[in-house]
């Protein structure tokens, strides 16, 4: 992360500018058809959740060797898998037989996979081992039958799948933020909770009210608005789409406004701007994460279909060892919850909205450049050509507002 000068600086430019900077690009608008068209929630489904890192879940769910747990929320089953030797895997719940599923519990313990059809048997490498009657299958090569791999890669303990073999390491995916990200300690952090809402809109309206500030005063007059600045607000835009928030807190720390006793345990190598601002990421193609000293959530957005969508809301913290869970987890918890209900209030009307007759195109302002910057990225990931050319994000969002670092 940028030194925390260098951050107030930026602050204080957006507390007082009187309009966007120079040059800084008009979006045109964003067509409504994105939102509704059958057509371009084919080409998302074909090629940007086929091709793109997708948070699967966290060692916490597995913690022991043998332990799995069924991972269907991005449309595919799939096992996650904490192998014997410590590692963990990821497979299509597939049997190569006759492609019964292998898992049906949604988590368990096993010391190999057995398909409950006919009895075929896998160890944690995803190897057949063994079958029954064996006679009646003519050469059967078994090295040919190994369970379906689904790449997995671990970001300390959070859980990260691509179906796209040849996808580009999570490293690379996610470079300019991993050194921001590493005063979390994510090999550290304790899964807390989850919730899940369903939501009758578009998985991407919903995404969008955790992608800018622009609605706070508005539907947050009395929960996020006290504490927090919008308008110092400040957008970095990263490669592949990513971004992040940085808006100044109006009060001493982010439980403030809550008003509980904030019991729970710091991340102690956590630096100043995330215990003094609102620090939000935005992570292709469909997380959001507001990061602070105490821990964060994670907000994911599946598409059940094209207009409904499952909201995870997944939550880690500093680790309380062996002490009883903090109780202002709880407290924080159902507070937080109050704001995701101010903020998903809107999507069912809006759904409707875009898909009446008259609803034309999206006209986004400076403040929700972090929307439109993820616009272009998905286009780009597409294939700018795959797409018809009504339904595009034009990409007037030159390199030079792009930062590398
Ligand atoms: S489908 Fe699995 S053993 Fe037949
Ligand atoms: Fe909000």
């Amino acid at each position: 992360m940028e030194d925390t000068q260098s951050i107030r600086a930026q602050i204080n430019y957006e507390t007082t500018r009187k309009g966007p900077p120079e040059g800084f690009p008009q979006f045109p608008d964003l067509p409504g058809k994105r939102y509704t068209d059958q057509r371009f929630y084919d080409l998302e489904k074909q090629q940007l959740w086929r091709k793109s890192w997708l948070f699967a879940g966290h060692m916490d769910e597995i913690p022991e060797p043998g332990c799995f747990k069924l991972w269907e929320t991005a449309g595919q089953p799939v096992i996650l898998l904490h192998t014997r030797t410590g590692g963990v895997r990821a497979y299509y719940n597939t049997c190569r037989h006759r492609g019964a599923p292998l898992v049906r519990e949604a988590t368990g313990k096993a010391d190999r996979l057995t398909c409950g059809y006919h009895g075929w048997t896998y160890n944690h490498d995803g190897e057949l081992i063994n079958l029954r009657d064996k006679r009646d299958f003519v050469d059967l090569d078994f090295s040919c039958r190994s369970l379906y791999p689904v790449r997995l890669e671990r970001l300390g303990k959070f859980l990260f799948a691509n179906f796209d073999p040849d996808a580009r390491p999570l490293t690379q995916e996610f470079a300019p933020l991993l050194p921001q990200w590493e005063q979390f300690q994510f090999e550290r952090l304790r899964f807390v909770h989850k919730d899940s809402f369903s939501l009758k809109c578009n998985w991407k309206i919903a995404m969008e009210s955790n992608m800018e500030v622009y609605h706070v005063r508005s539907i947050h007059p009395q929960t996020v608005s006290p504490m927090l600045d919008h308008r110092g607000n400040v957008n970095t835009l990263y490669p592949g789409g990513h971004g992040r928030m940085i808006a100044p807190l109006k009060v001493q720390n982010h439980t403030e406004t809550a008003a509980i006793v904030d019991d729970r345990p710091d991340i102690e190598t956590v630096g100043e701007i995330p215990r003094t601002c609102i620090l939000s990421f935005n992570i292709m193609p469909n997380l959001v994460s507001p990061m602070n000293e105490k821990g964060l959530p994670i907000f994911a957005f599946w598409p059940t279909s094209i207009n409904t969508t499952t909201l995870e809301l997944w939550w880690f913290g500093e680790d309380w060892g062996d002490a009883p869970k903090p109780r202002s987890w709880d407290t924080y918890i159902d507070y937080f919850n109050m704001i995701v209900a101010e903020d998903t209030q809107f999507g069912d009307g809006i759904q409707q909205g875009v898909e009446s007759y008259a609803f034309g195109g999206v006209p986004l302002n400076y403040q929700e450049a972090r929307l439109y910057h993820w616009h272009q990225a998905v286009d780009e990931i597409i294939g700018i050509g795959n797409i018809p050319p009504e339904l595009r994000a034009a990409p007037v969002i030159e390199p030079h507002w792009i930062s590398q670092t």
